[in-house]
């Protein structure tokens, strides 16, 4: 089974009462707007990358330990429109959903996340939507990272447009016990779940714990935090 057979076989699951043709052309659509988001997300990378290195070359250290990113696929675009009442369109897509396009950026220290927060913010063709800080404010559970939806500009052939993108900055420690709830029990049910909460708000602690400890090795000088802050502000 080729891409193309695999997403209208999946497709037909979900919007039945359409007819093969209809079909087809909602697949179109979806894959068209999937290439945009994805170029957004390289932008997003390159980016991302040049900060980095100018980092190393200024700094002598990276701030970022490593990226991920991830694009939802049209069957998961069309459950959240259908979920939340959307109608079931690219159009509607862009404009209800602002995490088609993802990019995770796992650092060491927390004044890289803010740093790099900030560098991205500041970039012509990158404009921020919305931030959401659950490092300054953890969500009840002990999840920790700070999120930051930004309008990315694609310049195509036929058009220049912005598309969302949400930008995930987090430590290695928020990584690591982000994925493991998700893991465990993020939008899932359980028999013993509050007994499970409770031992990952532990966690989450002594990740806390151990993450301010390394803090201390952060290599970050006065110089670097002055020009930085000259940079940004
Ligand atoms: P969604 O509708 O799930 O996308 O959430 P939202 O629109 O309320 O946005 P929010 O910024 O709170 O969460 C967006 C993303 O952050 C999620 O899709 C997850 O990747 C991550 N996230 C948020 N909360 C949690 C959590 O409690 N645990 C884990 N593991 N990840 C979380
Ligand atoms: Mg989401």
């Amino acid at each position: 089974m080729d891409d193309k057979e695999f997403y209208l076989d999946a497709m037909k699951g979900i919007v039945p009462e359409q007819k093969e043709v209809q079909l087809q052309n909602v697949f179109y659509s979806f894959l068209e707007i999937e290439h945009l988001y994805d170029s957004a997300i390289n932008v997003v990378k390159t980016q991302l990358n040049i900060l980095n290195n100018e980092f190393n070359m200024r700094f002598q250290r990276n701030p970022i330990h490593s990226i991920e990113s991830r694009i939802k696929t049209p069957q998961s675009i069309i459950g959240k429109l259908q979920r939340k009442g959307f109608a079931v369109s690219p159009e509607s897509a862009r404009e209800h959903l602002q995490d088609i396009a993802g990019v995770r950026v796992i650092c060491c220290y927390i004044d890289d996340i803010y740093a790099l927060a900030d560098l991205l913010t500041v970039h012509k063709d990158f404009h921020l939507i919305k931030t959401k800080d659950y490092i300054k404010n953890p969500k009840p559970n002990g999840y920790r990272s700070f999120h930051m939806i930004l309008g990315i500009q694609v310049y195509s052939m036929e058009s220049t447009e912005y598309y969302p993108v949400e930008v995930q900055i987090r430590t290695i420690g928020m990584d690591f016990w982000a994925s493991m709830e998700h893991r465990i029990c993020y939008k899932q049910e359980r028999d013993n779940k509050e007994e499970i909460q409770r031992e990952l708000l532990r966690y989450a602690e002594i990740l806390k714990e151990i993450e301010e400890g390394f803090e201390g090795y952060n290599e970050q000088n006065q110089n670097e935090k002055a020009r930085l802050s000259h940079k940004t502000n």
